[in-house]
């Protein structure tokens, strides 16, 4: 319910296609404030696009989106702006500008809008680097950081304006089992330190467990599990099990039982 104000994000039966392709067929969800719900789903299901309508950058067909309870699906790129600047958010393909060093980068959103002064802006930069784990990184640029270092940066700059959501699109994805720790590691200490509330969409499982307050499956367009970690652990579901096992045989077996 929009005046829940435990509430902060809420879809109603948002429906999305794009030409012939449907992607979303009506999605409801609301985000507890301060929890961190994990969307999980197979490539192609609409994930990121579901993260993109909760941004306002793309409009659902129908359906409605209430942030802090007022209702945003329908207002104007430029009203937009002000809202926008509440969320962080990290994209999958969160490229940093490589001409910039890691703390103009993570010092651009300040820039853009606040009125702090450079050095304010410079301090804010590198207190937010330090928070991720990169004291002392501010002078280095993009190409002379690891993958995982460059992903810290990003992160880094989604909470430069204090934002109260973060919405996380595969944020391990692409990095190895230890750097991906630290990201979910991350992830934890921001909704602790912060009292953000996240969203983390994702197809890595350890991950989805570790972060989760809630976890939802997306399929063809609407989730169809709802549930604790635990839940997702010993649910008997087979599109369920399937995915949380990352077994595909499991197919085989509900074909020939
Ligand atoms: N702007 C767009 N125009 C056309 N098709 C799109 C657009 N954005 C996403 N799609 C399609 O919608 C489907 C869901 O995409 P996406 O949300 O990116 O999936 P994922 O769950 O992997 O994040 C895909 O088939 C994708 O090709
Ligand atoms: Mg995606």
């Amino acid at each position: 319910m929009s005046g829940n104000s435990q509430t902060i994000l809420e879809l109603r039966n948002v429906h999305k296609r794009f030409g012939p392709l449907i992607v979303l067929r009506g999605v409801n969800l609301a985000l507890e404030r301060g929890k961190t719900t994990v969307i999980i789903g197979e490539s192609g299901t609409g994930k990121s696009v579901l993260l993109k309508i909760m941004l306002g950058l793309i409009r659902p067909d129908s359906g409605e989106v209430y942030f802090e309870g007022r209702r945003v699906d329908t207002l104007r790129p430029r009203e937009w702006v002000e809202i926008r600047k509440q969320f962080g958010f990290l994209f999958q393909m969160g490229a940093l500008f490589d001409s910039f060093t890691a703390a103009q980068n993570v010092g651009f959103p300040l820039a853009e809008h606040t009125d702090y002064s450079d050095e304010e802006i410079e301090r804010i930069a590198n207190e937010k680097l330090a928070m991720v784990g990169l004291y002392g990184v501010g002078p280095k640029r993009p190409a002379e950081l690891s993958g995982g270092q460059r992903k810290r940066v990003a992160l880094a700059r989604a909470i430069a304006l204090n934002p109260k959501i973060i919405l996380y699109d595969e944020p391990t994805t692409g990095l190895d089992p230890l750097r991906s720790d630290a990201i979910n590691d991350l992830i934890i200490k921001l909704k602790d330190e912060l009292r953000v509330t996240s969203v983390v969409v994702t197809h890595d499982m350890t991950s989805a467990f570790k972060v989760g307050d809630r976890i939802l499956m997306l399929q063809q367009g609407q989730f169809i599990a709802d549930g604790t970690p635990d839940d997702f652990r010993n649910s008997t579901d087979p599109r369920v099990r399937r995915f949380v096992t990352g077994d595909a045989d499991l197919d085989v077996e509900q074909a020939t039982a």
